[in-house]
């Protein structure tokens, strides 16, 4: 493994190969099946990287003003909202920026359609098209926390005040339940939509099929989803399909390599502590919680080796993930590869506790490594000001 020594921990690093594979295969799926792929800012908004990705994509879709802003200025112009609400200061600002804007309930569609009536008019060459996001009742995600069909959810109209149909004006439909999921997943929910809200579907122009479709992870049976997909567009060919995926597009691009510091002993518990932090600099850990593969250990069901935790940086008692084997003790000084660290995390990240923010650093194909940002003093202060 290479821990580019030359480069002072902590950083995570982005590989341009592992970012294009990933946006080949989406590519591949978008024009076989005939569908239109935006990329989920929420998971990714490393710019710096988007000449990348725009080769592939350049439509989005933003749930606040700073992403729609970020796509309009480094990615594309083909911008898509959701947002759970729009306000009075922030929708003016959508209808200038976006092409599509979905509401999250029929309330907020009435009281700015009035808006979008006007701005159609007075703009015919860029018109925004409105949906509603629905809820299609179908769990199947395990982890609450990211299940927007938990009983309860706030996401999304029911179908009750849909039966006799959709007001005026909605040309889209917009559902999200999936997170980390395979196509045999799309499947039982795009079933449980159009049990629910199929009678809408010939009267509308487009499906938004939200994202949490993981077709870039290994094992994912594209050859199903393409199927699954012309299979819908054949029956409803008035349709364009869009689909929204974050996590999909920069899947296992980038690790967080990170220093041991010290290794420490309680209750027969060893734990090297690192130069960075679950709770600062990989939130994802504690929240889902999720253990990351480290390259330098030994595979979780090795049955020789030695369990270390790692522990984070900063003084908060839960900062900690674990166990790993390692085939060696830790030793303070040694580099620990943490995998998969781009997706829902370079975008996480925070200042708590001040602990030093690793640098973010781009591997191109061919070159050396580039460096993106290093935080300083300023950066922690400034976001107080
Ligand atoms: C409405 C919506 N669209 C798209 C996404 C992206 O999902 P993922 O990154 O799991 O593909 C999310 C994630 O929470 C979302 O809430």
């Amino acid at each position: 493994m290479n821990t580019f020594p030359q480069i002072p921990t902590p950083f995570y690093i982005v590989y341009e190969d592992k970012l294009e594979r990933n946006l080949r295969l989406l590519r591949h799926v978008a024009d076989s099946a005939g569908v239109k792929i935006i990329m989920a800012f929420k998971a990714n908004a490393l710019w710096k990287t988007f000449p990348v990705i725009a080769k592939y994509f350049t439509a989005s879709t933003a749930s606040s003003l700073n992403e729609m802003q970020l796509s309009l200025d480094y990615l594309g112009k083909d911008v898509h909202a959701y947002c759970p609400v729009y306000t009075d200061a922030t929708f003016p600002k959508f209808l200038a920026g976006c092409s599509h804007i979905t509401f999250n309930s029929l309330a907020q569609f009435h009281k700015f359609s009035g808006q979008i009536k006007e701005w159609n008019q007075a703009h015919p060459d860029s018109p925004v098209s409105p949906g509603l996001r629905v809820n299609p009742h179908c769990s199947v995600i395990e982890t609450d926390i990211y299940n927007p069909c938990v009983p309860g959810s706030r996401f999304g109209e029911g179908p009750e005040a849909l039966r006799e149909g959709l007001p005026e004006g909605i040309e889209g439909l917009h559902f999200h339940a999936l997170c980390e999921s395979d196509s045999h997943d799309l499947e039982k929910v795009l079933e449980a939509f159009k049990n629910q809200y199929g009678h809408l579907l010939p009267h509308i122009k487009w499906l938004n099929m939200g994202g949490g479709h993981l077709m870039t992870r290994k094992g994912y049976d594209i050859d199903h989803l393409i199927g699954l997909l012309k299979d819908l567009k054949a029956q409803y060919p008035n349709l364009e399909i869009i689909m929204e995926p974050g996590s999909a597009f920069t899947w296992q691009t980038g690790d967080l390599v990170t220093e041991v510091l010290d290794v420490v002993e309680d209750a027969g518990i060893r734990t090297g502590i690192i130069d960075a932090s679950f709770a600062c600099h990989m939130p994802d850990c504690l929240e889902m919680p999720y253990k990351p593969s480290i390259a330098e250990a030994l595979p979780d069901d090795s049955s020789e080796g030695i369990p270390f935790r790692l522990g984070g940086n900063s003084c908060l008692s839960g900062d900690f993930v674990g166990d790993w084997k390692f085939a060696q003790p830790l030793q303070a000084g040694q580099r620990l590869t943490l995998q998969d660290m781009n997706h829902y995390t370079t975008v996480k990240t925070n200042m708590f506790n001040g602990v030093q923010h690793p640098s973010i650093w781009f591997k191109p194909k061919d070159g050396e490594p580039l460096l993106l940002r290093e935080y300083t003093y300023e950066d922690y202060r400034d976001r107080m000001d």
